[in-house]
């Protein structure tokens, strides 16, 4: 599982937490990724360089479904880098999957597997249709579904399908040997060079929500709470507020006087004061909004305090509240 990279794009978030531990709907990135595995798979591998004592932390005190090792990674090695990284550690006579962490997918790994095995490449990739690839791989099938062309972050003009890598991938233990030392990205090196070797590509219906960027994770509740439906616990107290769907709020929220617009998450625990407005907006557990704020497509840290009056769009707010 690929979850080393330093989450520039989610700072500051990530100067607090690695982004595999990033609540989504409640639930720590990594477990979406962990809690989608198919029973085929009976260890999981992450490298890691950037924050590697809290991920010990988490992984000790959380149950897991199947082994989990975490390897040393002595700085962030690129994608390619931290799979070769483990080289050892992998069973050479096998299948093995490769998952970028900061995806949920609704892909079904086990029939992606048995699509690998049946199409006989020496790499197969999940794939997912979008509106603008630029900001992924773009990769261009034959009638066959084999990847004829593979493009890491092409240009508007350079991007030649709307197929994009979706981040996990299936290898033939031989791709091991096509990846150099030293600092290798998976996508720029490793793809081009093994295309010819046979590399299919696999799309699937449902979800695929990359959580790398705030407006992902935000999107990411926004579809998921749509697919969950919406939801308020009972423990939660709201007077005179205005709950605009899909919205979740957690156990011991208070919420006074409020406009939750559409596509809210309110974490356990925290407070909305009077004739505040939140839409489109992620609140990890203990925020706490004051008086007549307006947050619009935000995500406020755990314990942040927002005070009265705030107005803000498309930020990151952390500001862990003094105790006492
Ligand atoms: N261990 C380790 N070491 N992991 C890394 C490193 C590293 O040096 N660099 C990145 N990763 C991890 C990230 O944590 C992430 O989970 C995954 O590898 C992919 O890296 P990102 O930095 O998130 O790449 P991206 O989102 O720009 O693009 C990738 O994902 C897209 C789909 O979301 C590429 O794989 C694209 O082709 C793909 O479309
Ligand atoms: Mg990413």
């Amino acid at each position: 599982m690929l979850v080393g990279g330093l989450g520039t794009r989610l700072r500051p978030l990530t100067n607090r937490l690695p982004k595999p531990l990033i609540p989504v709907m409640g639930k720590p990135l990594m477990m979406h990724v962990v809690d989608a595995l198919p029973p085929e798979v009976d260890e999981i591998i992450i490298p890691v360089s950037y924050k590697r004592d809290m991920m010990e932390d988490y992984i000790a005190r959380t149950k897991m479904p199947v082994k989990i090792t975490i390897a040393d990674e002595p700085e962030p090695r690129g994608t390619g880098g931290a799979v070769k990284n483990v080289e050892e550690l992998i069973d050479r006579d096998d299948t093995f999957l490769v998952l970028n962490g900061d995806i949920v997918a609704s892909v079904d790994l086990s029939e992606f597997i048995s699509f690998h095995k049946a199409k006989g490449g020496i790499a197969s990739m999940t794939l997912w249709e979008v509106e603008d690839p630029e900001p992924f791989g773009v990769a261009q099938l034959n009638e066959d579904g084999r990847i004829v062309r593979f493009q890491e972050k092409p240009s508007r003009e350079e991007a030649f399908s709307k197929l994009i890598n979706a981040g996990a991938y299936a290898l033939q233990p031989e791709v091991l040997d096509e990846i150099g030392p030293g600092f290798v990205s998976m996508e720029r090196e490793v793809f081009p060079k093994i295309l010819p070797k046979g590399m299919y590509g696999f799309g699937f219906d449902g979800h695929w929500l990359d959580c790398g960027t705030s407006e992902g994770v935000i999107g990411a509740h926004v579809t998921l709470m749509e697919e969950y439906g919406s939801y308020i616990a009972e423990s939660a107290y709201t007077y005179n507020t205005n709950l605009m769907r899909p919205f979740c709020i957690e156990p011991d929220c208070r919420i006074v006087n409020a406009l939750i617009g559409p596509g809210t998450y309110i974490g356990g625990g925290s407070v909305i004061l009077d004739d505040s407005k939140i839409s489109n907006s992620v609140l990890l557990p203990g925020a706490r909004i004051g008086r007549d704020c307006e947050l619009d497509n935000c995500i406020i840290d755990e314990n942040t305090k927002v005070t009265h009056g705030t107005k803000c769009r498309n930020k990151i707010l952390t500001n862990p509240i003094e105790t006492g």
